[in-house]
Order: structure tokens, then C-alpha cells, then sequence
């Protein structure tokens, strides 16, 4: 078959060994905010099975920026860890990349250790958490964390890191006009709303550019609401980030507070998301179970759901595009690598079957990855760690069962 999918690709100083991604999916298996044994067998074996990188998910830069005790918080502390998984992952071959953030108004007291920040005062209802504005000395603080952060993860070993500037979290949070609402030189126009982005990136650039690192950013095409981004405001803040020098561009959507599952699509199991929270949620456990698929938008899934937007972005920019977004199939990839992007980021057919780039290598245009958009892998990964339902290492009750059939 005459396709670019098994291709080396020059992102930047880093060569990859083909055109796949492990897409920065949180795995919710770190421990005290650092890494365990099973975020580091999980990583290995999507490097054995063949990818060209994987991203250990929603490493948060410092303190502040950490909503769940299962997530990794990048410090000092973890590098040898840390190190341990990257020197695994690139004895199968593949490269090794982090996803860093901060999740500001999505993080809590309890797990962030101080009052949750964000651009503007205000309550996420989703955390649930009031959350107050950052004042200028808190930004810039942030954004040379921003820069530890690369520094951090050049010493654990990383090869590149992934800037999250999407899905509603802090970078999100001062670009969309929904939750910025400041009236200084961070807030109003699109000039003042980009500007904590440009001070955090213009750290991770430098930084990056002394450790000959990757920098790939998450970026989203639309929050997904009206009063959020829309598309052509995304462009314009992906031609700076094109302009700022930044190596390749995920392209998602979406927005965590109020659009979840305009990230993923499909119909999330809110039953199933109730059960696994523990009492010390109980208000939220019983909200969930009862009235979660009222509360969360739900949308249909399709394959490649994200091409149609994404090609508005590959018209308008030069800089190497990471597609993302509903590929489970041969098919959907090669019909995305021939719209001319560099490279695909998978999460979810790779939580379902980590060889399943190894597969495609080895089968034809009709290979698929098992996964069926169940979405247990989503409603178990906020309170235990990510697994597929069809591959769940704990039995799944009978009546978890029930409603992950329904869902088609
Ligand atoms: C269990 C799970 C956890 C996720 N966590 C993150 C995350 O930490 N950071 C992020 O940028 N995206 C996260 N995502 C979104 C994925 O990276 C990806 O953008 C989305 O699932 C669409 O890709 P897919 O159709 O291949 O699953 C998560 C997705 C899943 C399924």
C-alpha cells in the first residue's frame, strides 16, 4: 500500500519513526501526583505496539494547576521515575512526549493545595469550585513555570512536551471570551486574550530550543458553545502559534466545564461515571448517577468527526497539523494523512488496544481497533484508572453492563 502512515516525520529536531501518536489521554494511574508502575507498563506497551510517540497525559506545572491526586504534578521529585518510563519507552522505539498544563478553574482546594485560579473570578460548577483571577505577578510566575516544566521534562527523559492550551483549562480559560472577562492587558480583544498564551509558549520555546525538545501545542478549533471560540478567532490564534515557531498543532475542540464530550463525542455511561466515584463525592456521585446524561451534552460519534474543521485550519496554516479526533480505523487515518496532515493522534483506540498501530502494519485498509465508543474508559478515568471496557482488568458489574450496551 502506497501510504506516508509508516513514514518517519521531522517534528521539529525530534525524527519520529512514523506518522502516529499517542494523543494525551489522562490515564488517572499516577499516585501521590507522580507516576506507578501501571502508568509506565500502560505507556510501554503502546510503544511496543508501534507508535511513533506517546504522551503521558496532563502533567500540571506546578502546584496550583493539579485537579486530581491521580495526575502527575512535573517536579524534581518525579524525574527518576519519570526517567525510568522514558528510557522503557524509547528501548521499544518509539519517543516519549508530556502534556503540560495547568488546569485552573478545573483544579480544587483539596487537590491543588491553595484557591483555584483562573482568568476571571467566578464558579465552575463542574469542579465544583469558585475560583478567583489571577493578578499579573501570578501570570508571569505561571508562565516561566511554563518554561521549568520543559526543563523538568528534558531531564526525565521527554523528548517533546505538549502545550494544553485547549479543553477549557488555563490557557483555554484566558483565550475564551465564556471565561475571560478582564478588562486589562489580558482580556477584551483576541490581541489581549492571546497574550498569556504568547508569554507561556515564548518560555517553552526558549527552553525547548536550548534542550533541542519538540514543542507541539493542543489547540482547539472551537469551544464547542455560543459565547465561546468559533472558528475563524481559532485560526487566528493558530497563525500565531504558527508565528511564535511552535512545532505542530493538535487540532481539537471542546470544553471541559460545558462541553466535555464535544472533545470525544459519543454518549458517556453517567451511571457507570456515578458508580466509580467514591462517598467523599456523594452529592456529586448521586447528581452524576441520577441526572448526568441531562446534565452532559451528549453527541453522536462518527468517524474523523474533527476532518471537516480541521481542514479549515490545514488551508490556513504551513506548520506541521496533528490530526485528532475519532480515528479507529486504517481507512480513517490514511483518508486524513491524504487531506495532507503530517501526522494522527489517537487516545481511545489505543486505550482499547495498545498493538493496534503494529496491527495496521501488518494488515490491510480494512484494519480496525476494537474500541466501540462505549466510553467506560471515560467515566471510570475520573475516579479509578483509565481501562477499556472490553479489556478491564476488575469485573464490571451486570448493571454498568446494561447501560454500556445501550450506548451505540
Ligand atoms: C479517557 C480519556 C482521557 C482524556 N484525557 C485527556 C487529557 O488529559 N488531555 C487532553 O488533551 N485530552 C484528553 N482526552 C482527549 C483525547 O486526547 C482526544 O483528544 C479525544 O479522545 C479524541 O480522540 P479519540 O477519538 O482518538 O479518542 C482524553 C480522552 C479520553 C478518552
Amino acid at each position: 500500500m502506497d501510504s506516508k502512515l509508516f513514514t518517519p516525520f521531522q517534528l521539529g529536531p525530534l525524527t519520529l519513526r512514523n506518522r502516529t501518536i499517542r494523543s494525551a489521554a489522562f490515564e488517572s494511574m499516577g499516585k501521590d501526583f507522580g507516576p506507578t508502575q501501571k502508568l509506565k507498563d500502560y505507556h510501554v506497551s503502546v510503544a511496543r505496539g508501534g507508535v511513533g510517540m506517546t504522551t503521558l497525559a496532563y502533567a500540571s506545572i506546578n502546584r496550583s494547576g493539579v485537579s486530581f491526586n491521580s495526575q502527575l504534578w512535573l517536579r524534581d521529585e518525579i524525574i527518576p521515575a519519570l526517567k525510568d518510563i522514558t528510557d522503557a519507552i524509547h528501548r521499544e522505539g518509539a519517543a516519549a512526549a508530556i502534556q503540560i498544563g495547568h488546569c485552573g478553574n478545573m483544579t480544587h482546594w483539596s487537590t491543588a493545595g491553595s484557591f483555584p485560579v483562573s482568568a476571571s473570578n467566578g464558579f465552575n460548577l463542574y469542579s465544583p469550585t469558585f475560583h478567583r483571577r489571577m493578578s499579573h505577578a501570578e501570570i508571569a510566575e505561571t508562565a516561566k513555570d511554563f518554561g521549568r516544566a520543559v526543563k523538568t521534562a528534558h531531564e526525565a527523559g521527554f523528548d517533546s512536551v505538549e502545550v494544553h492550551a485547549g479543553h477549557g483549562y488555563l490557557i483555554s480559560q484566558f483565550l475564551s471570551p465564556w471565561t475571560n472577562r478582564r478588562r486589562d492587558s489580558y482580556g477584551g480583544s483576541l490581541t489581549n486574550r492571546m497574550r498569556f498564551m504568547q508569554e507561556c509558549l515564548t518560555e517553552v520555546l526558549e527552553e525547548a530550543a536550548k534542550l533541542k525538545m519538540a514543542v507541539v501545542v493542543k489547540h482547539n478549533m472551537e469551544d464547542g458553545f455560543k459565547g465561546g471560540i468559533e472558528v475563524p478567532e481559532s485560526i487566528e490564534i493558530a497563525r500565531e502559534i504558527e508565528r511564535l515557531g511552535v512545532h505542530g498543532l493538535v487540532l481539537s475542540s471542546g470544553f471541559v466545564s460545558r462541553a466535555p464530550m464535544a472533545v470525544m463525542r459519543g454518549r458517556i455511561p453517567t451511571k457507570t461515571m456515578g458508580y466509580y466515584m467514591g462517598w467523599n463525592e456523594w452529592l456529586q456521585k448521586i447528581v452524576v448517577s441520577l441526572f448526568g446524561q441531562w446534565m452532559i451534552k451528549q453527541y453522536d460519534f462518527e468517524e474523523c468527526f474533527f476532518l471537516e474543521n480541521a481542514k479549515k485550519f490545514r488551508e490556513a496554516l504551513k506548520m506541521p497539523l496533528i490530526y485528532v479526533g475519532g480515528l479507529v480505523s486504517r481507512e480513517g487515518i490514511e483518508r486524513v494523512l491524504g487531506e495532507g496532515f503530517e501526522l494522527v493522534q489517537m487516545a481511545r483506540a489505543l486505550i482499547n488496544d495498545p498493538a493496534f498501530v503494529n496491527k495496521m502494519r501488518e494488515g490491510d485498509l480494512t484494519t480496525r481497533s476494537g474500541c466501540d465508543h462505549r466510553d467506560y474508559c471515560i467515566a471510570r478515568m475520573y475516579s479509578r484508572d483509565m481501562q477499556c471496557c472490553h479489556n478491564c482488568t476488575e469485573a464490571i458489574p451486570d448493571r454498568l453492563w446494561r447501560e454500556l450496551k445501550k450506548i451505540k
